[in-house]
């Protein structure tokens, strides 16, 4: 599939659908698996690629990960020696920075840590100079910038960081080294990030402290273990509750997803905006809150979106711009700078695209300026391989008057395979 073509003019979206497990913890859930004798066993484990890539990374390190039936289970532990064939993160950022952490705070280890074009673009320097702050021996181009990084494991000492920018996949790597260290490792972020990896630590009973957004972990030779099931991922069903509020007739319930407060930003900026949603919540799952989540097409406002709640919603922000391409009144999204460091320059992709189909949206350093509403028109939209950008540019091709191309969707797998699937199960196609 080298790209898809989307009928124009979608009549509403209707019906239920259970969304496949959440990415950011099924990695946390193998990771942490893999420090603990006993194994994390999750069902629902995401299905995409980015998780593939985390598992694979894992067996070449050595753990153990056993498939049954439709569970995962991962466990102990990273061989030392040398790793001889190179670890390939494919896609994922938070597969290459916390087997950073890993490794290199397992002593005897000797890795190499490889990516996609896009990932080897990506920045690394921000885990990496942390990590030799406690003893890490990394090297890599650019002084260990950027991927490929070669890691030689080692016993590292404790540490109090504060990061320059919140990041989840930072705060996990350094809580991983952490608990493989000799001394507490303490992480304060401007902002709170996503805090699964704290969730998942207090699930399986090992003691961290937190305080807003301090968290120091402790040494653990080996993590207890346990069985869960992964809440369906909040960044799967975005794309379907973004696609029911501008499709008119649209009313549609997404089964037991993840509504870590940490992660539904998007949710809370949605009601502002005046979007009929209503949660129902469920029993929690793993530590984390689960709920039902009823969305209806809904007349929008315009909506300003600052620092405070970026990283509440970082991975939503192309679908906020386009719904406030649908909104009354002008957006402003700042802060969000990060977008130009993700699978791809989300900030220039989604401007480029939805510029082509027609919306009126003004490119700043650090986010947009969108005033709506406007009616899209058909075109051809680079997704720039990545999954999001396509996913997103699908969805505003249902509410678009002609046809609309995207180009290499295939990449919706990296998250979401069964992406183009449910897309016809809820517009009855
Ligand atoms: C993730 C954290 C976020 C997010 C990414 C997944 C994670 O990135 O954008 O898709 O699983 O920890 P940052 O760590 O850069 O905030």
């Amino acid at each position: 599939m080298d790209e898809v073509k989307i009928k124009p003019n979608a009549v509403g979206l209707r019906g239920r659908l259970a969304l496949p497990g959440d990415k950011s913890i099924s990695h946390r859930v193998a990771f942490f698996g893999a420090l603990s004798s006993e194994g994390i066993t999750a069902e629902n484990f995401s299905s995409g690629a980015d998780c593939k890539s985390t598992l694979r990374c894992l067996e070449l390190s050595g753990c153990k990960v056993e498939r049954t039936g439709g569970s995962i289970r991962v466990s102990k532990g990273v061989n030392a020696g040398e790793i001889k064939a190179p670890l390939d993160a494919g896609n994922s950022g938070t597969t290459a920075r916390l087997l950073c952490g890993l490794l290199a705070s397992a002593p005897g280890v000797f890795a190499v840590i490889t990516g996609d074009e896009s990932l080897c673009k990506r920045p690394m320097g921000r885990i990496v100079s942390p990590l030799r702050s406690l003893g890490a021996r990394i090297d890599g181009p650019g002084g260990g910038a950027y991927l490929p990084l070669s890691i030689r494991g080692n016993c590292l000492s404790g540490g109090a960081f504060e990061l320059p920018i919140a990041s989840a996949q930072v705060k996990t790597a350094l809580m991983i080294a952490g608990l493989n260290a000799h001394g507490s490792v303490t992480v304060v972020e401007p902002a709170k990030s996503r805090d699964h990896s704290e969730r998942l630590l207090q699930h399986l009973g090992v003691p961290i402290r937190q305080e807003n957004n301090r968290i120091t972990v402790y040494p653990c030779s080996d993590l207890p273990g346990c069985m869960l099931r992964v809440p369906g991922d909040f960044s799967s069903a975005a794309f379907w509750i973004t696609a029911a509020l501008i499709i008119p007739g649209s009313d549609i319930v997404l089964e037991d997803v993840g509504i870590n407060p940490t992660r539904v930003g998007f949710l809370e900026c949605l009601k502002k905006m005046g979007a009929s949603i209503e949660v129902e919540e469920k029993e929690p799952s793993g530590g984390e809150p689960v709920g039902n989540i009823r969305v209806r097409h809904s007349e929008l406002e315009a909506v300003e979106v600052g620092e405070d709640v970026i990283p509440t919603m970082i991975d939503e922000l192309p679908l906020l711009a386009l719904l406030a391409t649908q909104a009354h009144g002008v957006t402003r999204v700042t802060h969000a700078k990060e977008l130009r460091v993700k699978e791809s320059d989300r900030i220039r992709a989604i401007t480029q695209g939805l510029k082509n189909l027609g919306a009126d949206i003004e490119e700043l350093d650090d986010g947009w300026v969108i005033t709506g509403p406007t009616s899209l028109r058909g075109g051809c939209v680079e997704s720039f391989k990545d999954h999001r950008i396509a996913m997103t540019f699908s969805v505003a091709a249902l509410a678009a008057r002609e046809e609309v191309v995207v180009k290499d969707a295939q990449c919706v797998s990296i998250s979401y395979p069964e992406f183009f699937k449910h897309l016809s199960v809820l517009s009855g196609g």
